[in-house]
């Protein structure tokens, strides 16, 4: 038995999650839970974004099952998720986006892994004002941060069975930053010669990732565009709620769905679990768990291919609780 954290989050957070629970219970995954609940709701009833004792909690099992939390724009609060990723060096976003047939999309083929940096670029959030007309904002790239992402692509391509690993950057512009980070991805694609390796602009990458995107297999990049173009990925395989993560570093691990709390379908019950349900099969897979997370993965292709308990944002009828129930029927 593991025992793991789980933060419920905010929004379609607390609905999502008591899903995905419900299945690992149904699956017999060997598991103990910790939960906590974190975010914009728990700052108005108790001051903190996160309670001292989820920090405990994560710092004790190691391993950690988010749920989205809100960041309120604009009121100088840090993005919680940018708070936790930096805390425990949570260095490697994993974003595996992958074509179910049985979500009809324009795109059968994709299947292609985003590795995201996590701690730096735009994303460690510091800018200044310079006067009332100009504001600065500060991208930091660095050899330390660069060089664990790109090896970290690169073995999971090795030990994956992958064949190429693609740098997603705008060196055109940017040519000392990623300029930076584009000649250590070459100096390090040398290492690996079984792999291929190539690299394009982001923008020529948007593009073509909707024109031909199974020409991608790893895409490696700088914080910023893996956000947006992870974002893209899980559009071309049927949208956000199927979209699952990891953030890894050397002694923590945090699994969380790629979306955010979707406050407009909040407490609606109509959220797709599947994207943190896929991120808690990628958990049981990191712990060893195979087995488990092959189960319910086989279990939702079927109720997927089924077309029956769909929630809404796939074109069905369900409510989260009888896509949970249709899951766990079919286990
Ligand atoms: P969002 O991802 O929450 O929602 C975008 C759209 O996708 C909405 O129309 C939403 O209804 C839909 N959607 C998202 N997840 C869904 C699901 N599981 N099932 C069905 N539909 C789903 O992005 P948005 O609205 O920009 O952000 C809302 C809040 O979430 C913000 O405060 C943002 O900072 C936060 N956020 C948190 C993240 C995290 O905790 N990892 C990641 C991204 C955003």
């Amino acid at each position: 038995m593991k025992t793991i954290t789980v933060f419920k989050g905010d929004g379609i957070g607390p609905e999502i999650t008591d899903a995905v629970i419900d299945i690992l219970k149904a699956a017999n995954a060997p598991l103990d839970y910790e939960f906590f609940n974190v975010g914009a709701a728990e700052y108005e009833r108790h001051g903190a974004l996160i309670p001292e004792e989820a920090f405990h909690s994560f710092e004790k099992t190691h391993l950690l099952l988010k749920s989205p939390i809100t960041t309120p724009i604009g009121k100088g609060f840090r993005s919680l998720n940018v708070t936790l990723r930096n805390k425990y060096d949570l260095y490697a976003n994993i974003r595996p986006a992958k074509s179910n047939s049985a979500i009809k999309t324009p795109f059968p083929n994709v299947d292609l892994v985003t590795f995201r940096e996590n701690t730096e670029d735009l994303y460690i959030g510091v800018e200044y004002k310079m006067n009332d007309d100009t504001v600065h904002a500060i991208k930091l790239i660095t050899r330390k941060a660069s060089e664990r992402i790109i090896h970290a692509a690169f073995k999971y391509a090795l030990s994956h069975g992958r064949h190429k690993v693609t740098c997603v950057h705008k060196a055109n512009i940017l040519k000392m930053s990623d300029g930076f980070f584009l000649d250590i991805f070459r100096n390090i694609a040398k290492e690996y010669p079984q792999i291929e390796s190539d690299d394009k602009i982001v923008d020529n990458t948007c593009m073509q990732l909707v024109m031909h995107p199974e020409n991608f297999d790893i895409i490696v990049t700088p914080n910023l565009y893996g956000d947006i173009l992870s974002d893209l990925t899980s559009g071309l395989i049927g949208g956000l709620g199927l979209l699952p993560s990891m953030n890894i570093g050397k002694d923590f691990a945090m699994f969380e769905a790629v979306h955010g709390s979707a406050p407009d379908i909040a407490g609606k019950h109509i959220a797709n679990p599947t994207a943190l349900l896929w991120s808690a099969c990628m958990l049981l897979e990191y712990i060893g768990e195979n087995n488990t997370a092959a189960a319910i993965r086989s279990a939702v292709d079927t109720v997927l291919a089924e077309n029956k308990m769909l929630t809404p944002d796939l074109g069905g009828t369900a409510t989260t609780e009888q896509y949970r129930d249709a899951v766990i029927a079919c286990l």
